[in-house]
Parts: C-alpha cells; sequence; structure tokens
C-alpha cells in the first residue's frame, strides 16, 4: 500500500511515522524545499528517530500527481485544503484524508470544499483523529449498549494555550508566522481547537441528532504580535430535542485541558483527554436500575493518535466499516466546519438564534 502525504510539516511527520509502522509506502509532498529539509533533518529524527525506509520525498505536484496511491493525506494549512483537493481530484482517484479544520471560516471556501467532496471519484475523510481515540470508541460502545435514556446534556472543554500549541512547531516563533495566528486562514481557538465542536457535535450525532435549532457565542478577539485570531470561545447551542451544547476552545489555558462530558437522563459519561500528557481517563455511571460505574484509563503517547488513525483507515480500504459509519467521514468534520463558521458570525453579528441543517 502506498500513501501520498501532502505537506511536510508537524502533522505530516506524525502520519509518515504511522503509515510507516503499518508497513506502507510513503511519498511526501511540500512546495517549500526547507519544510522537506527540516523534515529529514529535524521534525522526524527529533521525534521518531532513523527516517522510514525507502520514502520518498518531492515538491513537484506533477511527479506526485504521476504516483499511483492507495490513500492520500492533505495536512496542509487550513486555507490550502480546497485549492489542494480541487488540484489532487484532477488526476488522483483515491480516497483522501483532509486534516483538521476542514477549511476556513469563509462561507465561499466551505461551499467549494463541499462541492469538491461530493465530486471527488472516492470517499473524503476529515483527520478528527480524538472521534477515533479507543477512550472516544469505548465510551460510544458501552452507552450504545446501556439505556440511560435521553441525552440531556454535551459539555466540551478544547484549552490549550499557544505554548502547547509552538511545542510542536519549535521553528515558528509566534503565531504570527503561520496560519494558527490568524481567524481568516482557520487558525485561532474556534477552528484551530475545533476537537472540541466536533466531540461535543460527534456525540450529539451518535446519541441525538445533528438538528441545531439555537446557537449563540461569545468571543474574545485578539491583535497581538501581529495576529489576528480569535483567543477564547464560548458557544451555546440547543438541539431540536432540547438537548443542551456547550462548548469552550481557548489558546490560553496552560496546562491544556481537553474534555468531553454528557448527562443522560439516567447517567454520565466524561472523558479528560491527556491527563498528564498521557492519559485519557473515562468514567460512565449509569444510575437508577441502570445502577452502574465503569472507570478507567489509555495510557497513549501522541503517536498513538495517529496509529488509532491509520488502523481507521486500514479498516475503512479493507471493507470491514463503511463510509456512512466511519467516524472520520468528511460529512462529520464539514458539519464541524459549517457550525463553527456559523458560531463565529453569530458572535460577530450578535444573532442568538439560527437554525443549521447537517
Ligand atoms: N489532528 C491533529 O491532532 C493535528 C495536529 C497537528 C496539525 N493538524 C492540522 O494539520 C494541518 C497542518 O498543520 P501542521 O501543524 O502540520 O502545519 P505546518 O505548518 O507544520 O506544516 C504545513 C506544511 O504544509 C506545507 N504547504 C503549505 N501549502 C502547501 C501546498 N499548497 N502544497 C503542499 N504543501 C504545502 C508547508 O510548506 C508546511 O511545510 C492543519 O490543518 C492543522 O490543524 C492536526
Amino acid at each position: 500500500m502506498r500513501v501520498g502525504i501532502i505537506g511536510a510539516g508537524s502533522i505530516g511527520n506524525h502520519f509518515a511515522h504511522s503509515f510507516s509502522k503499518a508497513n506502507w509506502e510513503i511519498v511526501v509532498l511540500d512546495v517549500s524545499s526547507v519544510a522537506i529539509q527540516r523534515f529529514q533533518e529535524e521534525i522526524y529524527p527529533g521525534r521518531y528517530g532513523k527516517l522510514p525506509d525507502g520514502i520518498q520525498f518531492t515538491n513537484s505536484y506533477q511527479d506526485f500527481e504521476n504516483t499511483n496511491f492507495d490513500f492520500i493525506v492533505v495536512g496542509t494549512p487550513p486555507d490550502t485544503h480546497t485549492k489542494i483537493l480541487e488540484q489532487i481530484s484532477r488526476k488522483l482517484t483515491c480516497p483522501v484524508l483532509i486534516e483538521k479544520p476542514a477549511c476556513t471560516p469563509d462561507g465561499q471556501d466551505f461551499n467549494s470544499l463541499v462541492d469538491l467532496v461530493n465530486r471527488h471519484p472516492s470517499d473524503v475523510f476529515v483527520g478528527f483523529n480524538h472521534r477515533v481515540a479507543r477512550s472516544t470508541q469505548l465510551l460510544i460502545n458501552v452507552l450504545e449498549t446501556s439505556t440511560l435514556g435521553r441525552l440531556l446534556k454535551v459539555d466540551a472543554t478544547w484549552d490549550e494555550s499557544w505554548a502547547g500549541i509552538l511545542k510542536a512547531h519549535p521553528w515558528l516563533d509566534s503565531p504570527s508566522a503561520s496560519y494558527l495566528g490568524f481567524t481568516a486562514r482557520g487558525g485561532g481557538a474556534l477552528f484551530e481547537h475545533s476537537h472540541g465542536v466536533d466531540l461535543a457535535l460527534y456525540m450529539a450525532s451518535r446519541f441525538d441528532s445533528m438538528e441545531i435549532t439555537g446557537l449563540s457565542s461569545t468571543i474574545e478577539f485578539s491583535k497581538e504580535g501581529g495576529c489576528d485570531y480569535d483567543k477564547v470561545v464560548q458557544i451555546h447551542a440547543k438541539l431540536k430535542s432540547g438537548c443542551e451544547i456547550n462548548i469552550h476552545q481557548d489558546v490560553v489555558t496552560f496546562p491544556a485541558k481537553k474534555k468531553i462530558s454528557l448527562e443522560f437522563e439516567n447517567g454520565l459519561a466524561k472523558i479528560d483527554f491527556g491527563v498528564e500528557g498521557k492519559f485519557d481517563n473515562f468514567e460512565i455511571q449509569g444510575f437508577g436500575s441502570q445502577d452502574f460505574l465503569l472507570s478507567g484509563s489509555f495510557e497513549k503517547t501522541r503517536p498513538d493518535d495517529f496509529d488509532q488513525e491509520v488502523r481507521m483507515i486500514e479498516k475503512y480500504l479493507a471493507d470491514k466499516i463503511s463510509i456512512e459509519n466511519h467516524p472520520l467521514r468528511a460529512r462529520l468534520g464539514l458539519f464541524t466546519a459549517k457550525f463553527s463558521a456559523v458560531a463565529l458570525d453569530v458572535a460577530n453579528k450578535g444573532f442568538t438564534s439560527i437554525l443549521i441543517e447537517a
């Protein structure tokens, strides 16, 4: 099996490492020769050691498009995803995973991406890796086999300071040196940390619906250090059923806080991600006739996040999971982008209620 990875930055390295462990051939494309050199000499050796045998690098789209791939990962900044999918879809027909966030908050960018995803000859995925974390999947499996009643409330927090993010990009002096410090480019708390929105909506889709009938949001913006971004985001949304969704995301909190909790009529469930940098702790509790408490912890490293994603891609390619049931299917990731763009609009324009169709 051969994977084409577009983008030789932080995520490109994570994927190259995980695909190489799964014995895939790897071709990495980046338009920047400096980025390719940094991959080869600094990022990969610094994180993982020796480069994978046979890994190839190119800065030519023409060479890349003349290669046969079984799968492609687009691991570049969010404001390039749509153009890249448009470019590669002309010649390459294999399934594609686009990294999160799928696109920028711009409505035209979103619509073009949806159109391209629909027209691409194979299935498209969006890389919200926390949906496929072992803790998330275990929680879903347990909840699906329990009868805890209606979902009443979902709370998601995804707070991590710039310091945490820049640690994975030591070659950047500040968020202004990349898309990270610019809301319009898909950076800032709302889009960069959209794992919070995404997990809340994913849980809503599993245990209720994706029908949002109301949304209000408060966003603190900043222009510090030559940036222009959303710094702290608070969203409240309501599903048609009345279920409440609360999401907090920021680029301020240190140490990071990443968690999701669900309240049902007869029970509670929660996950704390990355506790002490290495544990996903979960707790699921049933009340009344469903009296039980299940709690535990998955010890994990950063590479586990992407190993798990590669496993889910391999399951799809081996026909063990269909696109309609795949946790990484683009439809969900695109809904997260749409919901986040509406939250930005609502905060800017001061609406308090809106209907979003999935
Ligand atoms: N799921 C996760 O946990 C996770 C972690 C890190 C990054 N990401 C996502 O991955 C994406 C990339 O982030 P990153 O941290 O790797 O960024 P990065 O800046 O480290 O790397 C991006 C690379 O893309 C290259 N690039 C830019 N435009 C290109 C183009 N048109 N064609 C080919 N290469 C191009 C750049 O030269 C750069 O090397 C973002 O959307 C980010 O949110 C996700």
